[in-house]
């Protein structure tokens, strides 16, 4: 990025001060991550926008959902930044409330409640509070399984939205059988498997990055080097979590690399920046891409020193740009999911 760029942002981000707090998430460039006040995985950044009180201007280098999830968090007087507004997540948009509303009532109509919904904290503000209207509760990577257990625990099905991967790989590592999962279909507007006996009903929505994560990267990441662990997040389907030698969100890949010795070697499915960071990181040790050519995520890298820049700039104007506001009723019942999601995990 050109110099001056950089040279901007230093002075901008200077006369700031406190008045703006940068999150940066985990996928961020190096070009961007180096601005951050903070870094963390979803969980952790969701729980600084809810617990700092200083900053007027939360800038937040990650995807619309994130920003919308600090937005509901930060509470009055507080204002959330989207450097690109067009830093969607795809997976998000795979769960429009009009069909999950659709989905409930036939769920209902089949005779398939009482139902707790769970939704992943990559979903809409609406979804959220969805869940906090239905007596269901947020979850990120990190405490999915918390989450579904706190759910499943009352005895009674869960329905998760949006990431089927996520789901899946959840209910799975609580012990339920194949059998027990069952999916909705959004296309059709039927769930398939076996109803009857699901305990949880997932989504069809999935990470159009992570999905391309396949049992054949793996194969290939154990005979480039021997011993090699592979570890990966649980938006990548059950068959690549079955192989690998562990999987988990963000921070716990983080980690696992940290606590490990020198010499080891890592191959690692997901996003492209967090695994390069790592290898740079840990010259010690043997870091890779379980797939390079698939693990960039192109709304992550919509964000840039550039658009960065732009934005502290505008606040600094007096005119804040990428403002990013969720109407009071629906934060109110997101935050009730959110708060849920607090107290189980
Ligand atoms: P984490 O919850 O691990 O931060 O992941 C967020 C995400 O978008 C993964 O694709
Ligand atoms: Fe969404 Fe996948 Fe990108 Fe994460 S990596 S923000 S789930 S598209």
């Amino acid at each position: 990025f050109a110099r001056e760029t950089i040279r901007r942002l230093g002075q901008v981000r200077a006369q700031l001060g406190r008045r703006a707090l940068i999150l940066g998430h985990h996928y961020m460039s190096d070009a961007v991550i180096g601005w951050a006040d903070a870094v963390g995985d979803s969980l952790a950044l969701s729980r600084l926008a809810a617990t700092q009180k200083e900053a007027e201007f939360i800038v937040f280098c990650g995807v619309h959902f994130m920003a919308e999830t600090a937005d509901i968090l930060a509470g009055q007087g507080r204002r959330v930044i989207l450097p690109d507004g067009g830093a969607g997540c795809p997976m998000a948009d795979m769960a429009a409330p009009e069909q999950v509303e659709q989905c409930w009532q036939e769920l209902a109509r089949l005779g398939h409640g009482p139902i707790i919904p769970i939704t992943y904290v990559n979903s809409s503000a609406r979804l959220k509070a969805f869940c906090g209207r239905h007596g269901g509760a947020v979850c990120t990577s990190s405490n999915a399984r918390a989450v579904l257990a706190w759910a499943l625990g009352q005895g009674r099905r869960a329905l998760f939205f949006p990431d089927q991967h996520l789901g899946r790989n959840t209910a799975l590592a609580l012990g339920l059988t194949p059998r027990e999962i069952a999916m909705w279909r959004r296309d059709a507007a039927v769930l398939e498997g076996e109803a009857a006996q699901a305990r949880v009903i997932v989504w069809d929505g999935f990470c159009p990055v992570h999905v391309e994560f396949g049992p054949a990267d793996v194969a290939r990441a154990r005979a480039r080097q021997a011993g090699v662990k592979v570890v990966v997040h649980p938006e990548c389907p059950s068959q690549v979590v079955a192989l690998a030698d562990d999987s988990g969100s963000t921070e716990k890949i983080i980690g696992l690399v940290e606590a490990a010795p020198a010499g080891s070697a890592w191959a690692i499915g997901t996003e492209i920046n967090l695994v390069r960071r790592l290898a740079a990181r840990f010259a010690d040790k043997t870091i890779f891409s379980l797939n390079e050519s698939v693990a960039g995520c192109p709304d992550m890298a919509k964000i840039s020193p550039t658009n960065l820049l732009a934005s502290l700039e505008a606040i600094l104007d007096g005119k804040p740009r990428g403002v990013v506001g969720v109407d009071e009723a629906t934060a109110r019942q997101a935050a009730v999911a959110l708060e849920r999601m607090f107290a189980v995990s």
